[in-house]
């Protein structure tokens, strides 16, 4: 039954990947088999080099790879040096994200901008080069992180680009879904809800926390650890017959 999770030998790329969540993911894949490159801005190298090392440490290979999502032109040479580093792609996981807080009616355009490129466009051209690939083969995965704010708009924080952005990615992962679904190639969102990382530290979230805590379901934030299990699933043949879904990973948040 295990062996319907088991990545052993399959290569996957992870955006995002030098900080938290996708930290933490690209570890977790390793953790399940696959070998894994580590795509993330060259300012983030060292984060990303902990990752690969993180990876090595349990005996899958990994690669380091400098990329802006927001660049077709780096997107498609971090999908070709990992194939070159690793073999065929098999799976992808978009994540690599930004988040920022402004009142909708101050919101400079620039910032407006900033986030849906980072965060949709970016997934938009990282689906394309690494679908590409997948579609010529006619078999790949690829889970793009969206959010729970692209279902809820979340109370008290003032991120109308940010729950734009990811309300888009959810609706693109459908899209893509239903294109490619005859050619082999799954695409899904994971939507996590409150997660322990840098992009929600700082003094100006500590209170904050506490009220995420208290009103989420489960009684807590969620931890990059809580999200290993819903990525490994659905890049896995456990999930063979799932695509376009929005996975919620929130601790029952939405639920309210
Ligand atoms: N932390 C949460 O509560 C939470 C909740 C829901 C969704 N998410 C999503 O999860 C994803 C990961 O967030 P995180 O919390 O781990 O944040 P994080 O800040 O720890 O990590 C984000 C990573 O994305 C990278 N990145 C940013 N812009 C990039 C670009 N242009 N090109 C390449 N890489 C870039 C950063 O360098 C960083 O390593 C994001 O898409 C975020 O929106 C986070």
């Amino acid at each position: 039954m295990t062996g319907l999770f088991d990545l052993t030998d399959r290569t996957v790329l992870v955006t995002g990947a030098g900080s938290g969540i996708g930290q933490r993911v690209a570890v977790g894949l390793a953790e399940a088999g696959a070998d894994v490159s580590c795509v993330d801005l060259a300012a983030q190298r060292t984060g990303s080099e902990e990752t690969a090392d993180r990876i090595r440490a349990v005996g899958r290979r990994a690669a380091v790879i400098d990329a802006d999502v927001t660049d077709a032109d780096s997107v498609e040479a971090a999908v070709a040096a990992h194939e070159s580093e690793l073999g065929a792609l098999d799976g992808a996981v978009n994540c690599a994200g930004v988040n920022h807080g402004a009142h909708a009616e101050e919101m400079d355009v620039a910032d407006f901008r900033r986030v849906v490129d980072v965060n949709l466009t970016g997934v938009f051209l990282c689906c394309q080069a690494e679908g590409r690939r997948m579609l010529d083969r006619g078999r790949g995965a690829i889970v793009n992180i969206a959010s729970m704010s692209a279902t809820i708009a979340n109370r008290g924080l003032w991120q109308a680009h940010y729950n734009s952005s990811k309300a888009g990615v959810k609706h693109l992962t459908t899209t893509l879904a239903l294109e490619w679904g005859t050619r082999g190639v799954r695409v899904n969102a994971l939507s996590p809800g409150y997660i322990e990382t840098a992009m929600i530290a700082g003094p100006e979230w500590t209170d904050k926390k506490e009220g995420f805590a208290r009103d989420t379901p489960l009684g807590r934030m969620g931890t990059p650890d809580d999200l290993v299990g819903p990525v490994v699933f659905l890049l896995s043949d456990a999930a063979s017959y799932v695509t376009g879904a929005d996975l919620l990973a929130d601790g029952g948040f939405t639920g309210w």
